[in-house]
């Protein structure tokens, strides 16, 4: 699908340089879509060399639109940084397995930088604010997500300005709240960059908690059949009928238990 740019705001300027965006392009004809699922998008008139969609997480769709945050990484990025109100896209989507969506279940959401794009979207689509608890510890401002509603939200936050002594201390809180929410049964979502990940799954593991992982894979096809965002898989995986050893992000992906993969 085609769709028009409606805008492309900056946001989190570090050192003076916008690296966060959010790109708010008209709204698909999607009759449904959940939180954690992703579109593939890329500039109309991607030039041979950068033919290659990128995944996004969806981050919001409203009546008139459809809203996703990135991070300018390389030249595909910077080069959506530079959309424009009334430039075209092509997206495809939705894609991936959602999130698991639990009613009444006290969930705590966990982001690592931009990885809180999908978790904005949970918690836009299933408004509970006495379960909802989002933690990030990207360098950028706090409260600067452009929704005011979610930052009203995050209940406990951090974020790195320091280096090492503030991450250390963003993964006692993490370690902390998760082990409070496997304690009470609750379900814990988080969405980050690998490291972040990996030390989210080891505390999962340790307190026996319920958690699920949203994988930043590179994608280039999206739909299962290049293989590159393969993931290594437990026998969790294996049992409900994968492959052994190894899945796609994309199509198994992008949401995963966090037993059931290697990161
Ligand atoms: Fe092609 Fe997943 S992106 S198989």
């Amino acid at each position: 699908t085609t769709l028009t740019v409606l805008d492309n705001v900056p946001f989190g300027t570090v050192s003076g340089e916008s690296l966060f965006f959010a790109l708010r392009i008209e709204r698909p004809e999607w009759a449904d879509w959940q939180p954690g699922q992703f579109v593939m998008l890329r500039p109309e008139g991607w030039a041979l060399d950068m033919m290659w969609a990128r995944p996004f997480s969806i981050c919001r769709v409203s009546k008139r639109d459809l809203v996703i945050f990135f991070q300018v990484v390389g030249r595909g990025t910077k080069r959506l940084s530079q959309l424009k109100t009334g430039d075209k896209v092509v997206l495809w989507g939705p894609l991936g397995t959602p999130f698991a969506v639990e009613d009444k279940t006290p969930t705590l959401l966990l982001a690592g930088g931009i990885g809180i794009a999908p978790l904005v979207a949970y918690a836009q689509k299933h408004p509970q604010p006495w379960n909802l608890h989002m933690e990030f510890g990207h360098r950028m401002p706090l409260n600067c997500y452009p929704f005011e509603s979610i930052n009203e939200r995050i209940t406990a936050a951090s974020h790195l300005e320091r280096g090492p002594e503030d991450l250390a201390h963003f993964l006692d809180l993490v370690e902390t709240s998760i082990k409070e929410y496997a304690e009470s049964d609750g379900l814990v979502l988080a969405c980050g960059p690998t490291p972040f990940l990996r030390a989210v799954q080891a505390f999962a593991a340790k307190h026996n908690a319920r958690c699920q992982l949203s994988l930043e894979n590179r994608m280039a096809c999206g739909v299962g059949a290049c293989l590159g965002c393969v993931t290594k898989t437990t026998e969790k995986m294996t049992a409900k009928g994968v492959a052994a050893g190894r899945a796609q992000a994309c199509e198994h992906g992008p949401v995963f238990w966090s037993d059931q993969i290697i990161l």
